[in-house]
């Protein structure tokens, strides 16, 4: 349940239930999870009657309505609305997922929404990032190279080098599988989580990178790579389709091969 991923020790309370407006058509109620630092208050989770007849089909359009018209201190990251920034990234009837590419009707009953587990929540649905960002500029996400490039053009890849590059290039960064992964709860400190490895991964075999060694050694170390322990939360839940849990199965085994 929902419930059970929110930040330790979250004392939820019920909160104001903001009723359909007269001649509604299609009503859906939605649970959502509020909360405000400012307030000193506990975070409660408020129920919003939204008519999904005024409203475009994802869940994302429902909160926009929500927001529009109902109460405007509803708080969510959103930006591109079609799956490409990763910022509405948020727990949707239980599964992290993209608030904006999640149909509304695929949700049988109360739709239930909170933020990303267990980060810490600046307000209402956005967690704090702070880390996650730490942890992914840690891996040096750009190309390192030692050799000088070519004078009259760019540094080429064949398209078989180019295609290993596929499912690692797509991933939004929107924190899905990080968030959905008991490692990475535990130990979200230490452990750099499937997101950020799956990153790793996506510079460890570009064929035009030359820090494969170093970009190893670094992570060669009991937290960073070494606790993920293949509970596949993380590919189950990615909204793209990714499998972080095979790419970091991938780096392992570049591990062993350099032994
Ligand atoms: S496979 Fe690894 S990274 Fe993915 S959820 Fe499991 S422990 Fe976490
Ligand atoms: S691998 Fe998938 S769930 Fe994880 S950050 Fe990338 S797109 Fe999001
Ligand atoms: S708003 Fe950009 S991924 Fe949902």
């Amino acid at each position: 349940m929902a419930e059970f991923l929110l930040p330790k020790n979250s004392k939820i309370k019920k909160g104001r239930h903001h009723k359909a407006p007269d001649g509604a058509g299609k009503t859906r109620r939605f649970k959502v999870y509020r909360y405000d630092p400012d307030s000193g208050d506990n975070p409660r989770t408020d129920t919003f009657e939204v008519d999904t007849e005024k409203c475009g089909p994802m869940v994302l359009d429902a909160l926009i309505q929500m927001k529009g018209d109902t109460d405007a201190t509803l708080t969510f990251r959103r930006s591109c609305r079609e799956g490409i920034c990763g910022s509405c990234a948020m727990n949707i009837d239980g599964t992290n997922t993209l608030a904006c590419t999640k149909p509304i009707d695929e949700v049988k009953g109360e739709v239930r929404i909170y933020p990303l587990p267990h980060l810490p929540v600046i307000k209402d649905l956005v967690p704090d990032m702070t880390t996650f960002y730490a942890q992914y500029t840690s891996i040096e996400p750009w190309m390192k190279t030692d050799s000088p490039p070519p004078s009259n053009r760019e540094r080429l890849q064949s398209p078989e080098d180019r295609a290993k590059l596929d499912g690692l290039y797509e991933c939004i960064m929107c924190a899905c599988c990080s968030t959905s992964c008991p490692s990475y709860w535990w130990n979200g400190e230490r452990y750099l989580g499937p997101a950020i490895l799956l990153q790793a991964y996506r510079w460890l075999i570009d064929s035009r990178d030359e820090a494969t060694g170093e970009r190893l050694d670094d992570l060669e170390d009991p937290f960073r790579l070494y606790r993920c322990h293949t509970i596949m939360n993380c590919t189950r839940t990615c909204p793209k389709n990714l499998n972080p849990a095979q790419a970091i199965g991938e780096i392992k085994k570049m591990m062993v091969a350099r032994r």
